[in-house]
């Protein structure tokens, strides 16, 4: 059983307010689209529930077959894919994996590295420097950052933006799995990526309870 839930979240930056009164509640294989303008608080609201930022107000619930999840462990069991996440330019794309698995410390057998690099398809070009990589190969490889250790909870930021044909059917397959095996949660305003989604809440309304679209 898992239950990740939003209640009544609000975030102020400088005493400028970004959004107040979101709340949800999601299960597995529920899915929600978090949409709104530039600058509406998608990439914030996105890290608040990854727990990378704070809320001013309102809690984050996490809870796994009974048991409540300490904020601090949610990166255990979540996945954030954002423009923003780093790469290493002067390493591989098979090294950068790995490095991430380290920092991480997660357990990871070379087949499985290697199954997840097949799978964003970057298994041809793995001993290459990413600074050699196109945004859109960059792009897949934060894919395979996520994906690594399954997590229940997958969080994506403006997903298929910078992708090409091929890489928005990798992203779609992606987001269909993650529907039937756990949570999705998306940020964006491309219709295409928010109609894959059965719930929405768009930020310019303030105050939104995930209704149903
Ligand atoms: N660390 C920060 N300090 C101050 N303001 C911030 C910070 N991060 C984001 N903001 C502001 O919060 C607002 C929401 O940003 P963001 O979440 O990136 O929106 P979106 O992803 O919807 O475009 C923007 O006005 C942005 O400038
Ligand atoms: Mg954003």
């Amino acid at each position: 059983m898992l239950v990740f839930t939003a209640d009544h979240i609000a975030k102020t930056f400088n005493r400028r307010k970004i959004f107040a009164e979101i709340s949800f509640s999601l299960e597995k294989s529920d899915s929600l689209a978090i949409t709104g303008r530039n600058g509406s608080g998608k990439s914030t609201l996105l890290k608040i529930l990854a727990n990378v930022l704070s809320p001013t107000k309102g809690e984050i619930e996490m809870k796994i077959d009974g048991k409540i999840v300490k904020p601090v462990d949610f990166f255990t069991h979540l996945g954030l894919v954002s423009p923003y996440l780093q790469l290493y330019d002067e390493f591989t794309g098979w090294e950068n994996l790995d490095i991430f698995m380290k920092v991480r410390g997660i357990n990871a057998s070379d087949e499985c590295l290697g199954e997840l690099l097949k799978r964003v398809n970057l298994w041809e070009r793995k001993n290459d420097y990413v600074r050699t990589y196109s945004s859109g190969m960059k792009q897949r490889l934060k894919y395979a950052f996520a994906l690594i250790h399954k997590p229940p909870i997958l969080l994506l930021d403006e997903p298929t933006s910078n992708l090409d044909a091929e890489g928005i059917s990798t992203v779609y397959q992606i987001m269909e799995e993650q529907k039937k095996a756990g949570i999705l949660i998306v940020a964006t305003n491309d219709s295409e990526d928010i109609k894959k989604c059965e719930q929405a809440i768009d930020l310019n309304l303030q105050s939104n309870g995930g209704s149903k679209k």
